[in-house]
């Protein structure tokens, strides 16, 4: 490559001169992954930036991914690729109608996962990731109810694992809500020898197939650590590209959506490109702007997260 799309030299470069730090999640297309700092899943992502020394993050994800970043460093500079890339979980609990669902359980306890906007989160006791929920449901006091927003069926997953009743939000993400139980089955038929990995975020229907359940970091240490050499993986394909890197000799399946496609993307994830990474940093805009009370609101919740990680 070389000219104008030598994206990568150009990011490089920036990178030095702005002192920025390039934060990506596995479900990032392999060129953004490979030029980031630090790759990882929603929680190592948050911890990442709370730690950072650099004076600009810049954050290969979605905006609520962005969003917490800022929230945690309310001084320093936060670029994202595309700000429209956002979340259909996220999108699927809008703030005025949370509040009413609150309102309705005015003693309670609230958990919302992090793929939620900022004002959801100011609105909650604690967040949580897919990789600490259960941590922090087993840490919810006892003699409260818990309401957990908005991924029901990352809910459930918990609600088995604790033990805890919750009343859920019913959300969902379109990415995982659509891989199909029937066409799973069929595949573990076709490879008897692969292993089921998935994330919580799918339903109950395949999870029951899943002989291992974590978030994306969560699956990625378990295909490497496995002694197995296939995996059937139950989540957005974008994960493989880290998989792949780590343990290059394994066999990666995706499983197959509900819809027809080859494999399954999130369309929000992969608005961002090398492109728009590059444009983003050369010019220092798009940058995720939040309000100074609204980060202060959701500040405390996450910082909470934090602590009981
Ligand atoms: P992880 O925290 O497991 O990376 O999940 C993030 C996400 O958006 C899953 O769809
Ligand atoms: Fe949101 Fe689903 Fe995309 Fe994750 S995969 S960012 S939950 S839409």
């Amino acid at each position: 490559m070389g000219g104008d799309t030598d994206f990568e030299a150009k990011i490089q470069e920036l990178k030095r001169s702005l002192n920025a730090v390039i934060l990506a999640h596995y479900y990032q297309e392999s060129e953004i992954q490979d030029v980031a700092d630090f790759v990882g899943d929603s929680l190592a992502l948050a911890q990442a930036a709370a730690k950072t020394q650099a004076d600009v993050i810049v954050f290969c994800g979605v905006h609520f991914m962005a969003e917490t970043a800022k929230i945690l460093n309310p001084t320093k500079q936060v670029l994202l690729p595309d700000l429209k890339a956002g979340c259909s979980l996220s999108d699927r609990c809008p703030p005025a109608a949370f509040k009413a669902f609150k309102e309705k359980h005015q003693d309670a306890f609230v958990v919302s996962y992090v793929n939620s906007s900022a004002a959801v989160k100011a609105m909650s006791d604690v967040i949580c990731t897919s990789s600490n929920a259960v941590k922090i449901v087993n840490r919810a006091p006892k003699d409260r109810q818990i309401l957990f927003a908005p991924d029901q069926h990352l809910g459930r997953h918990v609600m088995k694992q604790t033990g805890r009743d919750m009343v859920l939000w019913p959300g969902s993400c379109i990415v995982h809500e659509i891989f199909s139980e029937k066409k799973l089955v069929q595949l573990k038929v076709e490879h008897p020898d692969a292993e089921v990995v998935a994330h919580p975020e799918c339903e109950q229907a395949v999870l029951r197939h899943a002989d291992f359940i974590g978030s994306t970091k969560g699956i990625l240490d378990y295909v490497v650590a496995s002694p197995k050499q296939k995996f059937i993986v139950v989540t957005e394909a974008g994960i493989i590209h880290q998989m792949q890197l780590k343990a290059p000799g394994k066999t990666y399946i995706p499983a197959p959506p509900d819809n027809g496609c080859a494999c399954n993307e999130c369309p929000y994830m992969r608005l961002n490109t090398m492109e728009k990474l590059y444009r983003c940093m050369r010019d220092r805009t798009p940058e995720l702007i939040l309000p100074a009370d609204l980060q202060a609101a959701a500040r405390a919740p996450l910082e909470r997260m934090l602590e009981w990680s």
